[in-house]
């Protein structure tokens, strides 16, 4: 049975397009997220809860148009995108604990922490976490690529969320809170690990099971597309935070500020963060020229994100 919807390249498609991937994302979510009647059944309530409460599953997103776009199996791209997506879960039930950005709202709803109890939070995230690579290393979860390349999805995965990135980046925003002068080069190497790394793991993924090789020419377009969008989106991310609504984000606004955070607006201000983040818009959507047409859906993914409100 297929879940996915085709990707369309007709821009006039674009919102009914990314609306049907994000409905198969929160359907495939759906079952992922089911709670066994068990004494341990609490950690399961946890892990549900956040991973249902919203979202915009902009990674799985790239995960499936990033497989359109190349030829691949977009159901097994729906799951590999899922399971990501599993993981980024839990880097927000984490980095909304107390011990790290201490906000008490999430994806519209009060974070994971204010509704279980701290330490069924914290275990909620590691589970997400581990959950994820069960997915990946289950070969009947999908329909098409080889163990090879499941092995390839793991391999992306676990290098992006590790701690030479993702885990990599949150820890030098920690080290970097309430410290004023944090250098231009160290504010960019947080934002390419913290925000950069799984979104590029996200597009690299559908990238890999489409069967296109690490060294070629499509891969690496792909990976520069992705790493330029991650950079944008963290700075909207950073926008937002001074800028948006609170109704509308879903999450704290002001929480860097209280943090004592170096964002690039603090760093450049709203218009030095804005020029900034279109800059890296146009490399993103130019990364992807070589692949003509085929490329419509995700460059127009992109110059959308910069104006997203939340
Ligand atoms: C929030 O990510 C954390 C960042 C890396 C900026 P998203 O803005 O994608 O959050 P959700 O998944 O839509 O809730
Ligand atoms: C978080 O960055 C990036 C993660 C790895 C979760 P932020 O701390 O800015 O994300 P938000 O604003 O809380 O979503
Ligand atoms: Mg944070
Ligand atoms: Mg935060
Ligand atoms: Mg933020």
């Amino acid at each position: 049975m297929s879940n996915m919807p085709s990707v369309s390249n007709n821009l006039n498609d674009f919102d009914n397009t990314l609306k049907n991937i994000v409905r198969a994302v929160n359907e495939k979510l759906e079952g992922i997220a089911a709670v066994p009647d068990a004494p341990e059944s609490a950690v399961y309530e946890a892990m549900r809860y956040s991973l249902l409460a919203g979202g915009k599953r902009l990674r799985p997103v790239l995960t499936v148009a990033a497989a359109a776009m190349l030829g691949g199996d977009t159901d097994d791209a729906l799951t590999a995108g899922c399971a990501l997506e599993c993981v980024h879960t839990y880097s927000l039930i984490h980095d909304d604990l107390p011990c790290m950005d201490n906000d008490d709202l999430r994806r519209g709803k009060p974070t994971c922490h204010k509704v279980f109890p701290e330490n069924i939070a914290l275990l909620a995230g590691d589970g997400l976490l581990n959950r994820a690579f069960e997915i990946l290393s289950d070969m009947s979860e999908f329909k098409s690529i080889s163990e090879k390349t499941a092995l390839r999805l793991i391999g992306l995965l676990s290098a992006a969320s590790g701690a030479n990135g993702m885990i990599g980046g949150q820890v030098i925003d920690l080290m970097s809170e309430n410290k004023p002068g944090v250098p231009e080069d160290l504010l960019l190497r947080m934002h390419k690990k913290k925000t950069g790394a799984m979104i590029e793991a996200a597009a690299l993924m559908g990238a890999a099971v489409s069967g296109v090789s690490a060294g070629s020419a499509e891969y690496s377009a792909v990976g520069r597309f992705a790493r330029n969008l991650g950079l944008a989106f963290q700075i909207q991310d950073d926008i937002l935070d001074v800028t948006g609504n609170e109704a509308v984000l879903g999450k704290p606004i002001g929480s860097d500020e209280q943090e004592g955070k170096t964002t690039f607006v603090t760093l450049l201000g709203i218009d030095g963060a804005e020029k900034r983040q279109n800059e890296y818009t146009r490399a993103a959507v130019g990364a992807l020229d070589i692949f003509g047409e085929k490329a419509a859906f995700l460059k127009e993914l992109a110059r959308r994100l910069v104006l997203r409100d939340n």
